[in-house]
This record gives C-alpha cells, sequence and structure tokens, in this order.
C-alpha cells in the first residue's frame, strides 16, 4: 500500500459550524491567543454564512454561521451544536485525491469544483468521514489570496500565547465502530496504527474507553480515535456521542514549546481547565522521576505529566468550551515523548467524572 496514496500535504485548516461566529472569533481571540486573519461573509458577497479566519502558528480555525436555516450548515449546527465540520487537508491535486479516496472505498461530500475570486483559483473536493465531519482537499496551485477564494483580509490581532499548531485530533465514534474507523484511515488514507489502548489502560470504577491512534507516515497528522467500553456508569465518550448527536471531533490538541508560558496565559483569560486532584501530584515526582520543569510550577498550574521510554510530555485539558459537554482542547508539550498521556488517563478520567457528575451524567 503506497504510504500517502491521497499525498497529503498538512491539515489546511479545521473548520467550525457554530452558533454565532463573531462572538466565537472574540472568544478564540481573547481566550485562546489566537489572530483574526480573514473574513467572508454579507460584506464580501457571501450571501450563505460568515466565516472568520483564526491563526495561531500554523494552527488555521474557521469559524462559520450560517444566515439561515436550510444550508447543511444549518443542518451540522441544529443537530450537534458547535463543533467541527471539516478538517481540511492541503493536497498537490484534489481531483486526484478524491477519485482515489473513492476508489478506496469512501463516500463522497463534494465532487471536484473550482473556486476562485481575483487572487487566482483553488481546486476544492470533499469526502465524508465519521458522524457528519468531512475532510476537505484543497489544491492550492498558485492562489495568492490572504486565505482562500472569498476570503478577504481582516486582520485583528490576538495576544500569541505560544501556540504553535494542531498536534493531534481526536474522534469519538460509537461503541464497535473503532475499528472500522481505524482500518477506513489506513484504507482510504494510507495511515498507520501507531498505537492503541484498551480498557485495561484507561479505565476508572465508572467508565471505560478504547483508542487507536492513526497517523501519516510522517506523525504529522495524528487522528485518534475513540469509543466507549463497557462500564458500570455512562463513560465520557457516551456522553459526548449523546450531546453531540453522534461521532465526532471530541478534542482538539495543540502544541506548545512552553507549557508555562502558555497555560499561565490562557488561565489569565479565562480559559477553564479540568481541575487535578493534589493527590495526583503527591504521586507525581515518583512515578515520572526527574524533569526539567518546577514541581511548583507543575503543580500550581495544574499541570499533567506523563513519561514513557522515549522521553516525557506535559498536557493540560479544557472544559468543554461550548455548553454541550463536547468539544474540548489539549494543551501539550512534548520533551522526546511521541505518546498521549497514558499514564494521565486514569487521573483524568477521574477528574472528568466529576464534572459529570455535577452535570448529572454519571
Ligand atoms: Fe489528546
Amino acid at each position: 500500500m503506497p504510504q500517502n496514496p491521497l499525498r497529503l500535504k498538512r491539515i489546511h485548516h479545521v473548520r467550525f459550524v457554530v452558533g454565532n461566529a463573531r462572538q466565537a472569533a472574540f472568544f478564540y481571540r481573547k481566550g485562546f491567543g489566537f489572530s483574526q486573519l480573514a473574513y467572508s461573509g454579507l460584506e464580501t458577497g457571501n450571501r450563505d454564512r460568515a466565516c472568520y479566519v483564526m491563526g495561531q502558528g500554523t494552527a488555521r480555525f474557521v469559524l462559520t454561521t450560517p444566515y439561515r436555516s436550510t444550508s447543511g450548515d444549518a443542518a451540522h449546527l441544529h443537530a450537534h451544536g458547535d463543533g467541527i465540520v471539516d478538517i481540511a487537508f492541503q493536497v498537490e491535486d484534489a481531483d486526484a485525491a478524491f477519485h482515489a479516496a473513492l476508489a478506496r472505498g469512501a463516500e463522497p461530500a463534494s465532487p471536484p469544483t473550482t473556486l476562485s475570486d481575483d487572487h487566482g483559483a483553488v481546486r476544492h473536493s470533499a469526502i465524508r468521514t465519521y458522524g457528519d465531519t468531512i475532510h476537505s482537499f484543497y489544491a492550492l496551485g498558485d492562489y495568492i489570496g490572504p486565505f482562500l477564494p472569498g476570503y478577504v483580509e481582516r486582520p485583528v490581532p490576538g495576544e500569541d500565547v505560544g501556540l504553535l499548531r494542531v498536534d493531534h485530533m481526536v474522534g469519538n465514534v460509537e461503541l464497535g465502530r473503532m475499528e472500522y474507523w481505524a482500518d477506513w484511515y489506513s484504507r482510504v488514507l494510507g495511515f498507520e496504527r501507531y498505537i492503541s489502548f484498551d480498557d485495561t489502560d484507561i479505565s476508572t470504577e465508572y467508565s471505560a474507553l478504547m483508542s487507536i491512534v492513526m497517523s501519516d507516515n510522517s506523525f504529522a497528522i495524528k487522528f485518534p480515535l475513540n469509543e466507549p467500553a463497557a462500564g458500570k456508569r455512562k463513560s465520557q465518550i457516551d456522553e459526548y456521542l449523546d450531546f453531540y448527536g453522534g461521532p465526532g471531533v471530541q478534542h482538539v490538541a495543540l502544541l506548545t514549546q512552553d507549557i508555562a508560558r502558555t497555560v499561565t496565559a490562557l488561565r489569565a483569560n479565562g480559559i477553564e481547565f479540568l481541575d487535578v486532584p493534589d493527590a495526583y501530584y503527591d504521586l507525581l515526582p515518583q512515578r515520572i522521576g526527574p524533569i526539567d520543569e518546577a514541581m511548583e510550577m507543575i503543580r500550581g498550574l495544574r499541570i499533567l505529566v506523563d513519561r514513557d521510554e522515549e522521553g516525557y510530555l506535559l498536557q493540560l485539558f479544557s472544559r468543554p468550551v461550548e455548553d454541550r459537554p463536547t468539544v474540548f482542547y489539549e494543551i501539550i508539550q512534548r520533551k522526546g515523548s511521541r505518546g498521549f498521556g497514558k499514564g494521565n488517563f486514569r487521573a483524568l478520567f477521574e477528574a472528568i467524572e466529576r464534572e459529570q457528575a455535577l452535570r448529572g451524567n454519571l
């Protein structure tokens, strides 16, 4: 099997459909330190939807709100609330990627078409993945506009908090469907199984989940897939599936090179993170051994640490960023480790479950 059959280059952007993109843009700018870069909407001749392009490091988020209730975006919003509709890739050839994906068993979402404006033309196509989520393919050619055709530059700088790029994006799928989607990513995109976790790795008294991490051959694009496992009570994956109305993106992990700086700034901006019990920090030094960072800083900012054979990583999880307990963020710094914080799962899940219990969903 070819290593990169669709010739994916990178994640070009992540598109969200939200109830109020103008307010979401403010939240991502003031809360997460993104800068607003470009805009498309009524003032630019877009009669269908308002779109704000937010950037930090190489990460690009597009926040979209449909103007009317009849569009596909409106149906997505109605079904799922605020959420991620598209993990879009830049490719060499959007036609070839689309046809190769279909030949490998993908379902079409949007056939190849040309998008153009005064700055040139871009070729676009899209396929369906889990739930109502899609993967777009954009071939940029020699397009020179600020983002994609139809967008105008509308810069509103944010105060950068040191986020560099998307590290990984996790999909939640239904019980019994994780293997199917792991196989789908292998068959359609040529991804490999990087690592998997079963319910003996990830379980608490109440809930369990299973996870397979799919990665491209350069390890630049990583998509873990979760499914719930049987537990005494409703797992956090069940809660997500219930409130999202089916499978979808659970969290986006954003990479930093200085988690102390990033988390200090995010906390000062009012971003809320999952609480970590004191007991976690009492046990931490013996669990992970020596690290470069001061233990007081780690404990003060409630950062999680995990070690594997290759090194260690520091990570922290936000609370859901919308009222439905669905999409949240992870902030991650890697110091040699290419893992996902397996040793933190139990401590983390117990923290999540305390909040689930507060919501009456455990
Ligand atoms: Fe993660």
